[in-house]
C-alpha cells in the first residue's frame, strides 16, 4: 500500500500558502544563539494564526555551513545546533496536527566536499564507482560552454584536488563538487535519500539547482534531456510508494525552459516562476504594466496537477539571470543605490526596504502575490516588514533573526547577544524596537494583521489556487486588471502600479448584470452595465472584486 502524506486532497498545493523558515533563524528555545526544531515548535501558534498552510524548511542537515546548510555532509541527520531528530519529529507531528505540510530540501546537484562521498571519492581509483560519484577531469577545459553562477566568488566549475589529483566540476562553490549522475549509484543513493524522509511523513521536497544535474561536451549543460530522465526516475520512485506528496522544482529559467520539468505531469508538481518576479518589482517602479504582461503572455500552460511557485523575496538574491541586459541594467539603479546591495547577478534586499518601507507599496505587491495564478510563498519576515544589513557577507544580510518582540535579542533568544548565530538588525527603521510581532500582533491596522487577512481571504477563493487567468486591455497602462475564473467564482483585481490616483474603464461587456462586491470589505459596487466600467484608484491601490450575480437577476430566476 502506499503511504499517504498529511493532506486530504492530493492537489493540497495548489491551494496551499507556503512559508519559508530557516529553523537557526525563527526561534531559539535553548538560548545557545541558534534557533532550533524546539523553538518551532513553540511558534505554531504563529504560524497557524498567520494562516499559512505549508511551511518549507531550508537545509537543517549536517553540514560545515559554508553555504548556509546547502552544502550537505550528512543527508539523513539533524544538525546539531537545530536539536535532534525526537526534536524533528516533534515537531512534524505537531504542524501535520494543526492541519499544516511540511517541505524540506532535496539538494540534488551537489554535496559539501566534507560528504563521505567525497572523501571515498577522492582517494578511491579512477574509474571506481565510489570515485564516480562525483565529476573528474584532467584538465579545466571541459564543458567550457557552462556559466559561472557564483560570479562574485568562483572563476571556474572545475577545482584542482590534490589528493585525486584531478579537477572536480562544481557549478557552485567550490566547496559543493557536483554529483555525477551518470553513475547509476547516485540516483539510488538520492533515492534512498527521498525515501527516508517522505517515510517520516514529509508532504514535500524542494529539488535544488536542478538544470545542472548532467554535464554534455558541446552543450551548456543546462536543462539537458538527460536530467529530465533523472527527474522522471525521482517522481516515478515517489509516485510508486507515496501519495499526496509534491515535488517544487528550483529551475532559475526562462518560462519555456521550465515548462519540460513538469513534464507531462509526470515530473516536478511545481516549479518556481522565476521570470515573473523581478518583473513584478520593475512594473512597479516603471508604473507599467507591460513587464508582467508580457512574461504572463509568455508562460507556456501547464498540466493540470501542475502549478507555479509564485513568490517576492526568498533567502537569495533577487536574481536578475532572468531579464535582458537593459532590463538588468533598469533593476539594478531602480533598487540597488549603495553596490553593497548586490551579489552575483542580483540584489541582496528583503521585501520592505526595496520598497523604501513604503507599506501601499509593500501591500500592492502581496496582492499580485496572493491572486497571481500559483501557489504563493512568504518569506519569513516580510509579513512583518524586516529590514536586511547589507553588511553581513554573501546573502546573510537577509537571514537575521526573526523579530518577535523589542526585548533584548528581538526576543528571538536569550543567549548573550555576542552567541547569536547573526546580530539582529537594529537600525531605527526597520530594527526590532520598531518592527516585531507583539507590537504588531494587538494593532488592527498593522502589516501582520493585513497579511493575516489576506491570507485568510485568499484561501476562501478556490479560484486563486486553481482558475485561469484573464488580463484586461485597458487604455491606462499604470494599472493591471485581470480576471481569475473557475471554481464557481470570478474574482477582478485591479492593481494601480503608480504612485498617483489613477483612473480607468474596464471593458466587462461579458460580465454584464453582474455585480462586483470588493473582497476585503464586501462593499457592493455599481452593477456592470453597458458602458465601460469605471473605477478611480489611491496611489498604489488594488481593489479585489468577487463578481456576483446582482438581486435583480437572481429575482428574475
Ligand atoms: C540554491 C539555493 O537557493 C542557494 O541558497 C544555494 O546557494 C544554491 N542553491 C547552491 O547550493
Ligand atoms: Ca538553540
Amino acid at each position: 500500500m502506499k503511504k499517504s502524506g498529511s493532506a486530504r486532497d492530493p492537489l493540497w498545493y495548489k491551494d496551499a500558502v507556503i512559508y519559508e523558515i530557516h529553523v537557526k533563524a525563527f526561534f531559539d528555545a535553548n538560548n545557545d544563539g541558534i534557533g532550533d526544531f524546539p523553538g518551532l515548535l513553540q511558534k505554531l501558534d504563529y504560524l497557524e494564526a498567520l494562516g499559512v498552510t505549508c511551511l518549507w524548511l531550508l537545509p537543517f542537515f549536517p553540514s560545515p555551513l559554508r553555504d548556509d546548510g546547502y552544502d550537505i555532509s550528512d543527508y539523513l541527520s539533524i544538525h546539531p545546533s537545530y536539536g535532534t531528530m525526537e526534536d524533528f519529529k516533534t515537531f512534524l507531528n505537531a504542524a501535520h496536527g494543526r492541519g499544516m505540510q511540511v517541505m524540506v530540501e532535496l539538494v540534488v546537484n551537489h554535496t559539501s566536499d566534507q560528504h563521505p562521498w567525497f572523501q571515498a571519492a577522492r582517494t578511491a581509483a579512477p574509474g571506481s564507482k565510489e570515485r564516480d560519484f562525483y565529476v573528474w577531469s584532467d584538465t579545466d577545459r571541459k564543458y567550457e560552454g557552462a556559466r559561472i553562477i557564483f560570479t562574485d566568488t568562483e572563476k571556474s566549475n572545475w577545482t584542482w584536488d590534490p589528493i585525486a589529483k584531478a579537477y572536480y566540476w562544481h557549478r557552485f562553490f567550490s566547496h559543493q563538487p557536483d554529483l555525477n549522475y551518470d553513475n547509476p549509484a547516485v540516483l539510488e543513493e538520492v533515492l534512498k535519500i527521498m525515501r527516508y524522509w517522505l517515510d517520516m511523513g514529509v508532504d514535500g521536497l524542494r529539488l535544488d539547482a536542478i538544470p545542472y544535474l548532467v554535464e554534455r561536451e558541446g552543450t551548456n549543460c543546462e536543462n539537458l534531456p538527460d536530467t529530465h530522465v533523472v527527474l522522471k526516475n525521482i517522481r516515478a520512485a515517489m509516485d510508486e510508494n507515496y501519495e499526496g506528496r509534491m515535488i517544487l522544482a528550483e529551475a532559475n529559467q526562462w518560462p519555456s525552459d521550465v515548462r519540460p520539468y513538469f513534464g507531462d505531469g509526470d515530473e516536478c508538481h511545481l516549479a518556481f516562476h522565476f521570470p515573473l518576479m523581478p518583473r513584478m518589482f520593475m512594473a512597479l517602479r516603471l508604473e507599467d504594466r507591460q513587464p508582467i504582461v508580457d512574461i504572463m503572455r509568455h508562460t507556456p500552460e501547464i498540466p493540470e496537477n501542475c502549478q507555479w511557485g509564485l513568490f517576492l523575496r526568498n533567502h537569495d538574491e533577487l536574481t536578475l539571470e532572468m531579464v535582458n541586459e537593459e532590463e538588468r541594467d533598469y533593476m539594478y539603479l531602480a533598487y540597488s543605490s549603495d553596490p553593497r546591495m548586490r551579489i552575483n547577478v542580483g540584489i541582496r534586499r528583503r521585501l520592505a526596504p526595496l520598497m523604501e518601507n513604503n507599506s501601499r507599496r509593500i501591500e500592492l505587491l502581496n496582492s499580485l502575490l496572493l491572486s497571481f495564478p500559483g501557489t504563493p510563498i512568504i518569506y519569513y519576515g516580510d509579513e512583518i516588514g524586516m529590514g536586511d544589513n547589507i553588511h553581513l557577507g554573501d546573502r546573510n544580510g537577509v537571514r537575521t533573526p526573526m523579530q518577535w518582540s523589542g526585548d533584548r535579542n528581538a526576543g528571538f533568544s536569550r543567549a548573550a547577544p555576542e552567541m547569536l548565530y547573526s546580530p539582529v538588525i537594529s537600525d531605527p527603521v526597520y530594527g526590532y524596537g520598531a518592527v516585531n510581532v507583539e507590537s504588531q500582533d494587538g494593532e488592527a491596522s498593522s502589516p501582520l494583521n493585513w497579511m493575516r487577512n489576506m491570507v485568510a481571504l485568499r484561501k476562501l477563493f478556490r479560484v486563486f489556487g486553481r482558475g485561469v487567468m484573464e488580463f484586461l486591455d485597458p487604455g491606462n497602462r499604470k494599472i493591471l486588471a485581470y480576471l481569475r475564473r473557475g471554481e464557481g467564482e470570478t474574482v477582478l483585481c485591479v492593481a494601480n502600479l503608480s504612485r498617483f490616483a489613477q483612473p480607468v474603464e474596464l471593458n466587462l461587456q461579458a460580465y454584464q448584470g453582474m455585480r462586483p462586491v470588493e473582497m476585503l470589505g464586501y462593499v457592493e459596487f455599481p452593477v456592470i452595465g453597458s458602458q465601460p466600467y469605471s473605477l478611480s484608484l489611491g496611489p498604489y491601490g488594488f481593489f479585489w472584486f468577487e463578481l456576483q450575480k446582482a438581486r435583480e437577476q437572481i429575482e428574475a430566476q
